[in-house]
């Protein structure tokens, strides 16, 4: 037995505990199912037999006393030395995560490199990655299934994970907010890409850099609309007016492979339609819709040309 689930990290240590835990709870169960199915087919009720009355009984009572305290202890031994290896302070060359949880999206801060992105990390491959973990508003939690275990981002305290991704790989592993924290919370997912050390060193370069200057008319159109709207209020695109802290970084959101913390996929359709009203395809989104057919300020055609803009931020 082990084919571990956690197999693209070295997060794998939990699932020693997490194996002994289910086997264990898996014999209680089928131990007392048995039990009480033979009981109750031995003393059910029968014409002419009564029930016979028992006070006591020291041996059994220190038998049903020492297996639950001998079950608890081989528990709590592996729990706590695998707590503790977790907890223990990362190498000296780990690189340094900040990640936040936002009502409905997660903001990835890079403080050695000087960048910051959203929704979609990329991290190298076995690199150390020490997160420190926050929250903006309520209680979401960092959990990406395959790679590392679930930690909590709390409001006002910040928690830590470390783990060392193994495998990279194209397709990005998949991350999702694991604490129930309003209306979208099965809509706050985040993609986690394990590259090659060159390919995240080119990846991190083309994000530290200047957004670009659009090219096409239309996204010329698209930045001017853009910077005199109220994106800018929320949103950055660095080098430019827009420096809003609230809502995701765009500088390069042309070069993401989803919008909206990955529930759609990033093509001029849906950032068309996000932008429209974005409460349409995230409930309780706190992006104002922009469509004048939805109450915001643009029109259909302004509205094109700013998704136009955003598709040319790469
Ligand atoms: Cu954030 Cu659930």
């Amino acid at each position: 037995m082990s084919t571990a689930v956690i197999k693209g990290s070295d997060n794998a240590a939990i699932w020693g505990p997490y194996n002994l835990i289910m086997w264990l709870a898996g014999i209680v169960f089928v131990v007392i199912m048995a039990i009480t199915a033979i009981f109750t087919l031995m003393f059910r009720e029968r014409p002419g037999r009564e029930a016979q009355q028992i006070h006591g009984n020291t041996r059994l009572e220190v038998i049903w006393t020492m297996i639950p305290v001998a079950i608890v202890v081989a528990i709590t031994v592996p729990t706590i030395s695998t707590i503790q290896a977790q907890s223990a302070p990362p190498p000296a060359d780990a690189m340094k995560v900040i990640a936040i949880g936002h009502q409905w999206w997660f903001e990835f801060q890079y403080p050695d490199l000087g960048i910051s992105t959203a929704n979609e990390l990329h991290l190298p491959v076995d690199k150390p990655v020490h997160f420190e973990l926050r929250s903006a508003d309520v209680i979401h939690s960092f959990w990406v299934p395959q790679i590392a275990g679930k930690v909590d981002m709390v409001p006002g305290h910040t928690n830590f994970l470390t783990f060392t991704a193994t495998e990279a790989r194209p397709e990005p592993y998949l991350g999702q907010c694991a604490e129930l924290c309003g209306f979208s919370h099965a809509n706050m997912r985040f993609r986690v890409f394990v590259d090659a050390q060159s390919d995240f060193d080119s990846w991190s370069k083309s994000v530290a850099a200047k957004a670009v200057t659009p090219v096409s008319p239309l996204a010329k159109q698209g930045q001017e609309i853009f910077n005199r709207s109220a994106c800018i209020g929320c949103h950055t695109v660095n080098g430019t007016a827009a420096q809003g802290k609230t809502a995701p970084d765009l500088s390069h959101v042309g070069a993401r492979t989803t919008i909206a913390a990955g529930i759609l996929v990033n093509n001029e359709a849906n950032l068309t339609r996000w932008i429209h009203n974005s409460a349409d395809v995230k409930p309780g989104s706190l992006m104002p819709p922009m469509a004048k057919s939805a109450g915001g300020a643009l029109s259909d055609e302004e509205i094109k040309a700013v998704a136009a803009y955003l598709l040319e931020l790469k």
